[in-house]
């Protein structure tokens, strides 16, 4: 039996977590460690996610978001925000197949302006062959910023006020939860962000209120199949509570 292979044995024997969100972080510091322009970095990315997801499938993780591009990086070098667009519309066209096939379901979260026509097009066409699929939802957090989704979603029921169609008292956690992005969706169990960098970045935020956090100081590039295990494994050893407590047993 190979290492992962053991890895995920053990892991097994646990719960395995429904939906683990990943912030990708480093790929630029791992191409400039290497004295490689920071776009390669974004391109070996590409080949870590495609690893990762396909353990999160072998798993049988239900849902594993991505944040692929936030709001904020459009501050980015033009070059690098098109060689961003360049490999997902990479990664769409060589791989929507063979996610297609392991009945993966493809859905994108983000803002539509600003983002290209064609990439629109290729997302749209990707979520609408994959959108009966039964198996791994696969969210791409794409354009994709946290309070821009809040604010979406406070404007939306304020809408619906105005047109009477509901009372202000009648606004409440539930109804947030089903006008943000990733209505439907569960919230993440486990959060899990590469590079050493300890904070949130706008991912999630509505989300995240009880989602367990590990951080690990890999770059995203070099993130390993046995370290996405590992990091679910630290994710088994904590102590859920969501805000109650859990009674000590033993000695
Ligand atoms: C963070 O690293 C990474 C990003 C902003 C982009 C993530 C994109 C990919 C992994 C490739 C595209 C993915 C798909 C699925 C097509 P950084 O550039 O902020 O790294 P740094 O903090 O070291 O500068």
């Amino acid at each position: 039996m190979t290492d992962i292979q053991h890895l995920i044995q053990e892991l097994e024997s646990g719960e395995i977590p429904r939906h683990v969100a990943i912030i990708m972080d480093g790929n630029g510091r791992w191409a400039q460690r290497r004295g490689l322009p920071r776009t390669e970095g974004h391109r070996q990315g590409v080949e870590a996610v495609r690893k990762v997801v396909r353990t999160a499938g072998e798993l049988g993780i239900d849902y594993l978001t991505l944040y692929t591009f936030s709001s904020e990086n459009w501050s980015r070098p033009k070059d690098e925000i098109a060689e961003i667009f360049k490999l997902l519309r990479f990664f769409i066209r060589r791989d929507l197949a063979e996610l297609h096939k392991n009945n993966v379901c493809l859905k994108v979260i983000g803002k539509r302006n600003n983002v290209p026509t064609d990439i629109l097009n290729l997302l749209d066409e990707a979520t609408n062959l994959t959108q009966h699929n039964t198996g791994q939802k696969l969210i791409i957090a794409f354009n994709y910023g946290s309070r821009d989704e809040i604010e979406d979603a406070v404007q939306r029921i304020a809408k619906a006020i105005e047109a009477g169609q509901i009372k202000s008292e009648d606004v409440c956690a539930d109804m947030i939860s089903n006008s943000i992005y990733t209505a439907g969706i569960p919230d993440p169990d486990i959060l899990i962000r590469t590079s050493g960098e300890v904070r949130l970045s706008n991912f999630l935020l509505w989300q995240m209120a009880y989602t367990e956090m590990v951080f690990v100081d890999t770059l995203w590039p070099d993130f390993t199949p046995s370290e996405f295990v590992e990091a679910l494994k630290t994710y088994q050893q904590r102590n859920r509570r969501y805000g109650g407590i859990v009674m000590e047993t033993g000695s």
